[in-house]
């Protein structure tokens, strides 16, 4: 859902950081280090449970303090909320009731988010592209949760018998269930990709409209894609069993971003690259609204990084169109003119050493 009211306190270098969201438009303005990344992080980190930047939990409670606290109020009168203390405990309440699961918070938050780092998608391992791909999934492909849960619990199964070297029968029966759950999360993904992949097309007509006809996403399911898996493990048995892991399988899937035969980076340029990335996420963010369980929410950081004005001014059309709520940042105005609605229907922000307070409505 949208978030209509947000509360950061002791989190990063926002002291009590209290704002009433636009239910569509949002901007955030702040020199450097004034706390705009942080706003998005905290935004992010109570969809997620995580940060986007940092592994460290501990590094975002405030220094000098011993917790952080992140509560929201959505649209529909939702109230979520998160607590961590250094001391290691973490705390989710939905409507004043705790929970265990950090899945609950996703389920009613879907949040994505581009930052100046989302370039990891293109260059990094496949790690980054899987996050991002079985995210869409969660909030899209409602069998998948489960059947991602059943997979994982298996496949620690199934590496645990190829380490300790367990019985023949064990191996076999969790290898069974191994491939049929394989076989039913790619069929999930490659029908997911196939969704993805027109609707990346749709938002390349608007933002990189001179490329979009060469452009191409390519799944990779794991696995040899014209053989059984249950094959590809018999012939592969013995390197498996001297790994003690599983080589291949619906968690090594990968996608990759191609134009005509080349990867994408080795052809795009920077500003090209994040155009693309924008598309994808664009993408990504209109199948999970147009499921309508929960209204997304797309975080964009540092909207001038790598974007001139006709970029910035595609980016504008391509957000108006998308029908969700955006929190955008960037260092000053000028960065965010061409993005800002003529029909004043938005809200400004200014951050300045962790405080933010309203510009304009
Ligand atoms: N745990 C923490 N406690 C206090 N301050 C922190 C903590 N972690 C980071 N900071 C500080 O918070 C400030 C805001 O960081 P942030 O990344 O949000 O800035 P920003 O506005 O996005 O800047 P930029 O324009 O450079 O991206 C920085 O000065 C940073 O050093
Ligand atoms: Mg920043």
């Amino acid at each position: 859902m949208s978030i209509k009211d947000l509360n950061a306190y002791q989190f990063r270098n926002l002291v009590d950081g209290k704002i009433s969201l636009h239910s569509e438009f949002n901007f955030i303005l702040g020199d450097n280090g004034s706390g705009k990344s942080s706003l998005l992080e905290s935004i992010y980190y109570l969809s997620h449970g995580k940060s986007f930047r940092t592994t460290n939990v501990s590094n975002l409670v405030r220094n000098e303090s011993q917790r952080f606290v992140l509560s929201a109020k959505t649209f529909n009168d939702q109230m979520l909320g998160i607590e961590y203390s250094l001391s290691g405990e973490k705390r989710i309440k939905i409507d004043g009731e705790r929970q265990t699961k950090l899945s609950e918070l996703a389920k009613n938050l879907a949040v994505q988010v581009v930052t100046p780092e989302s370039f990891k998608l293109f260059i990094g391992g496949p790690r980054e592209r899987r996050k991002f791909i079985d995210l869409g999934l969660f909030h899209v492909k409602h069998s998948f949760p489960e059947v991602w849960r059943q997979f994982n619990k298996t496949l620690k199964q199934r590496n645990a018998c190829l380490k300790q070297r367990l019985s023949e029968q064990q191996l076999q029966y969790w290898t069974e269930q191994f491939c049929q759950l394989s076989e039913t999360i790619a069929e999930l993904r490659s029908g997911y990709i196939k969704e993805l992949s027109i609707e990346v097309t749709n938002w390349l007509s608007v933002l990189l409209p001179e490329i979009n006809d060469s452009i191409k996403l390519q799944y990779l399911q794991g696995w040899h894609s014209k053989k059984e898996l249950f094959d590809v493990l018999t012939q592969n048995k013995d390197k498996e069993l001297e790994r003690g892991f599983s080589l291949y399988g619906a968690h090594k899937f990968d996608v990759r971003f191609q134009f005509n035969t080349l990867s994408l980076e080795q052809r795009l340029s920077r500003g090209q690259q994040k155009l693309f990335l924008l598309a994808l996420t664009f993408a990504q963010t209109k199948l999970i609204e147009k499921v309508k369980r929960v209204k997304p929410i797309l975080l964009i950081d540092d909207i001038g990084a790598e974007l001139d004005i006709s970029s910035r001014t595609a980016m504008s059309v391509a957000n108006q169109l998308l029908n969700c709520q955006s929190i955008i940042t960037a260092i000053d105005k000028s960065a965010v003119e061409p993005l800002v609605p003529k029909n004043k229907n938005y809200k400004m922000f200014h951050v300045k050493h962790g405080n933010i307070s309203l510009m304009s409505e």
